[in-house]
């Protein structure tokens, strides 16, 4: 607990004094561990002008080696780099053969990015509900999974997985596709599989959010030589390639449409230099994160997602429940005025209704349920006509609904050091003394 017990009136909110004043370092997990390994594998690409990665005068094969060293991890046959985790799940929807006529199957708590890949392959999203791991609650599935449904979005969500394990046999039972993205939790693992390891197909994102980064960039693994072989047609120009690197449209069975999500050689040398950095840096968030845990999860009134393998905890959020709405506001206002803040711009520690496109009902092209083209599909495909009977409103999902009203979020730098954990630590302990007392 802080010093000296805490009333109204020493809150920093209230015009006391501050537990610090310092800003916290911003929460971009990879970006704080760019140094000198990142400048030399992009200084090799730069010196030898090739930073296109099929052929050129002297490719120096870094996404290759970003493909094979990730693939090797993961124990997944094929690696394949793309330029995003956006059309990452596009391009796996795509090999699956996602289309008008079926369903796929995302939480309510998830990114944007998951619902306008389903939507811009002409497939129709089917809600289901999270559970205290704040990812797909495996019964909601069950009851929402039916003849339509082609595929399961298994969204890891903010660093950690949920209960993949039993998506992964209901997925199989049902003979559907397991997609899973790990956009958010890049090195976590379940009981000593990673993240990564249960899908059919799995997504990763090196945007600068991530726990690695390359800026952009983006990565699919798989098994199936089929899935794959449709995955690298359409992440390019809709062809193979030879070995040659040149386009090879001779395959039939590989005569796609191709949406231009190559990796350059600048990206994959900065992604190769970071997965080699990844441990340390998940490594560095999952302790600052669960000695900060540790401490809050005492405090009466807070209620902590479950982490079902802490070991397997990437790291870089914690979330948190309150008792109802309004105390979640107060207390994050209250612990932001207490120092709990980056710079201007990064996002620390807010409310789960500050957090925007990541949950079902803030966003609009989903609740409206917005065309990708003026005739109004996919929404008017005859074999969509199922949707009138879909709605996306707030009501749909009462857990996502329920956990957004009184959930906040911390995001844990990989860079804290003893005192901002401390800090952090005590900011909550003073708050949660005087705003929930004996709870
Ligand atoms: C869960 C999830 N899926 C997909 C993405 C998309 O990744 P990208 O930003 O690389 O397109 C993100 C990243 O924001 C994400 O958080």
């Amino acid at each position: 607990m802080s010093a000296k017990p805490s009333t109204n009136a020493d809150l920093a909110i209230n015009g006391g004094t501050p537990v610090r004043t310092a800003p916290l370092p911003w929460e971009l997990p990879g970006a704080h561990w760019i140094g000198q390994e990142e400048e030399e594998l992009v200084t090799k690409v730069v010196r030898a002008q090739s930073p296109f990665r099929y052929y050129g005068a002297d490719p120096q094969h870094m996404v290759d080696s970003l493909e094979s060293e990730w693939a090797a991890r993961l124990k997944r046959r094929h690696a394949l780099a793309v330029n995003c985790g956006t059309q990452a799940l596009h391009i796996c929807l795509a090999a699956m053969g996602v289309g008008p006529g079926d369903e796929v199957l995302v939480p309510g708590y998830m990114w944007v990015s998951c619902l306008s890949a389903v939507v811009r392959l002409g497939g129709i999203p089917r809600l289901v509900d999270i559970d205290d791991t704040f990812c797909i609650c495996p019964k909601d599935l069950q009851a929402k999974l039916n003849d339509r449904s082609k595929a399961i979005l298994y969204v890891n969500m903010s660093g950690a997985p949920g209960r993949i394990d039993q998506v992964r046999k209901i997925a199989n039972a049902r003979g559907v596709y397991l997609l899973e993205d790990c956009a958010q939790a890049a090195g976590a693992s379940l009981n000593g599989t990673p993240s990564g390891g249960f899908g059919d197909m799995a997504i990763f994102s090196f945007q600068q959010n991530k726990n690695m980064t390359s800026g952009e960039g983006g990565l699919i693994v798989c098994d199936d030589e089929h899935l794959y072989k449709r995955a690298f047609a359409v992440h390019d120009l809709g062809y193979a390639r030879t070995a040659a690197g040149r386009l090879d449209p001779t395959d039939e069975a590989y005569q796609l449409w191709g949406v231009g999500a190559r990796m350059s050689e600048l990206s994959g040398a900065m992604a190769l230099a970071q997965l080699r950095k990844l441990d340390r840096i998940t490594g560095a968030m999952r302790t600052a994160k669960w000695q900060i845990r540790d401490r809050l999860a005492a405090l009466p009134g807070i209620e902590m997602r479950t982490i079902l393998d802490p070991a397997g905890d990437s790291g870089p959020f914690l979330l948190m429940l309150f008792p109802d709405s309004a105390t979640a506001d107060r207390v994050v206002a209250a612990v932001q005025a207490e120092g709990v803040k980056g710079p201007e711009g990064s996002l620390a520690c807010v409310t789960m209704k500050q957090w925007g496109l990541h949950w079902y009902f803030n966003v609009p092209s989903l609740v409206h349920k917005r065309a990708i083209s003026p005739d109004g599909f996919p929404w008017s495909h005859p074999a969509n006509a199922f949707h009138e009977e879909i709605s996306y409103a707030r009501g749909t999902l009462p857990v996502c609904d329920d956990y957004h009203d009184r959930g906040a979020l911390l995001a844990i730098a990989s860079c804290l050091t003893d005192k901002d954990v401390d800090d952090i630590a005590t900011a909550f302990e003073k708050v949660a003394a005087v705003l929930m007392p004996g709870r």
